[in-house]
């Protein structure tokens, strides 16, 4: 039965959740703050890319879903609330739960007017265990309704992967619902029915290790082959091959499991580093995670170094840096190894020329000075000393090295295919 659903946060996990709820059948109202991302929305399209979302929102925009800066009464009006603000990552690791405040504090406030009857709130934004129970049920107590007995609390973390978001959220390996009690977890499985794949019942705190568990074990996957790769690279080894190897074997799987200059983005080094934090707060050290970042930090400058060495020095050399978003198929730059190249590159007074296919705008925001931006790859590379690879867009597959003046190629993720007449040399 279709549910009346509000989703509060109209950001990358918001929205995706509120187009994938109305493609389920669902009446959703999705709800922010910014009123042109409310108005672009409702224009059918979507203010952040994301490949297949402007479909959903064209298709389901005026019918099922809509979108609002009304929060009162898109909670008022709805029996479930998807809880989807960021949680930024604070200087020393920790999370900072202050949209979740705001908005925990605004909800326990209209459920203590409202009559209605049971009101679920479903917590997606991802929050180190422990904060449901502790710092949310109590917000949403504060106007004097119970937790468990007059609304139902729901951690249900989300699995999605920018680029293919729409498609891991029809196509779930799992669903994870950690309920304070059985009618809310109920009501909230009942939302994904349609979704054929295993559903998890846990408790609230369980839900929200298991997210953390999960991002930081691919990340521990990802420093581990990254490391291989290192040592691949000494013993004049292909690491591609040792992850095809080893990934024959059913226990690793083959996914997950391509080296490069390092994991970014807005999750994996985020949850590893608020899961640091946690653990040390518990009173443990958690060695392991540590150094999965530590080898993090270090691969995008393997990677410059071995541009430095091939080239002698960057001082005045015109860098391509090809690739800036943190992996292809989106525009997001938050924590791409292109950030400290660039950053390096700059300081060793390098004339650095950047393109990638989505991520100039935001570049901008971070780098809005100092380098220069080419509208192709082919325009990057005239003229330029040395060509370094640091996302793998597909286009970078098939390249055309003739306009550069001197012919030096570094591959951060071994896909350049043609290495005729180039001065070629891979991260690993
Ligand atoms: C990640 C998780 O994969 C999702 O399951 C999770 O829901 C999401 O975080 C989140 O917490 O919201 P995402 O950040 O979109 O998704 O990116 P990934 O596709 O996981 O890639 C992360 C980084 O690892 C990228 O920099 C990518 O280039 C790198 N990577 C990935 C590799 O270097 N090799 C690989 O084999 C895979």
């Amino acid at each position: 039965m279709p549910k009346n659903i509000s989703v509060i946060g109209a950001g990358y996990v918001g929205l995706i959740t509120g187009a994938g709820l109305a493609e389920e059948g669902h009446n959703v109202v999705c709800v922010d703050i910014v009123k042109e991302t409310v108005d672009t929305i409702n224009s059918g399209r979507s203010h952040i890319y994301e490949k297949g979302l402007n479909r959903l929102l064209g298709k389901n925009m005026g019918k099922r879903l809509k979108a609002t800066t009304d929060f009162k009464n898109a909670v008022q009006d709805s029996d479930i609330s998807f809880i989807c603000v960021g949680t930024p990552s604070g200087n020393d690791g920790s999370i900072d739960l202050k949209y979740i405040e705001d908005v925990s504090r605004n909800i326990g406030e209209i459920l203590s007017k409202s009559e209605k009857k049971y009101h679920v709130v479903v917590i997606k934004s991802t929050v180190v265990p422990g904060t449901t129970e502790e710092f949310i049920i109590p917000l949403l107590e504060s106007s004097g309704k119970k937790a468990g007995r007059d609304f139902g609390v729901v951690m249900n973390p989300e699995f999605l992967r920018e680029g293919i978001a729409i498609e891991d959220f029809f196509n779930p390996d799992r669903i994870v619902i950690g309920s304070i009690d059985t009618k809310s977890g109920d009501l909230v499985e009942e939302l994904y029915s349609r979704l054929e794949c295993p559903v998890l019942r846990t408790d609230l705190k369980t839900a929200e290790m298991i997210k953390y568990a999960s991002n930081s074990f691919l990340a521990t996957k990802l420093s581990f082959i990254n490391e291989i790769g290192n040592i691949c690279k000494e013993l004049d080894i292909d690491v591609d091959c040792i992850a095809k190897g080893i990934g024959m074997d059913h226990r690793i799987s083959p996914h997950f499991l391509k080296a490069g200059p390092g994991f970014g983005g807005s999750c994996l080094p985020k949850d590893v580093r608020a899961l640091i934090y946690r653990a040390r707060e518990a009173g443990y050290n958690p060695e392991l995670l540590n150094t999965v970042l530590d080898i993090n930090r270090e691969q995008p400058m393997r990677l410059l170094n071995i541009a430095r060495e091939k080239i002698k020095g960057f001082d005045k050399k015109r860098v391509a840096v090809l690739g800036l978003a943190f992996k292809p198929d989106t525009d997001d730059m938050r924590d791409s190894p292109s950030i400290p190249i660039i950053n390096e590159l700059l300081k060793e007074n390098a004339v650095v020329i950047a393109y990638d296919p989505k991520a100039e705008k935001n570049s901008r925001k971070i780098f809005d000075q100092g380098i220069l931006y080419s509208d192709s790859a082919k325009d990057a590379l005239k003229d330029a000393d040395i060509a370094i690879i640091v996302t793998d867009w597909a286009e970078f597959s098939d390249l055309d090295f003739s306009g550069m003046k001197q012919k030096i190629v570094i591959d951060g993720r071994n896909i350049v295919k043609d290495r005729e007449g180039i001065v070629y040399e891979g991260l690993y």
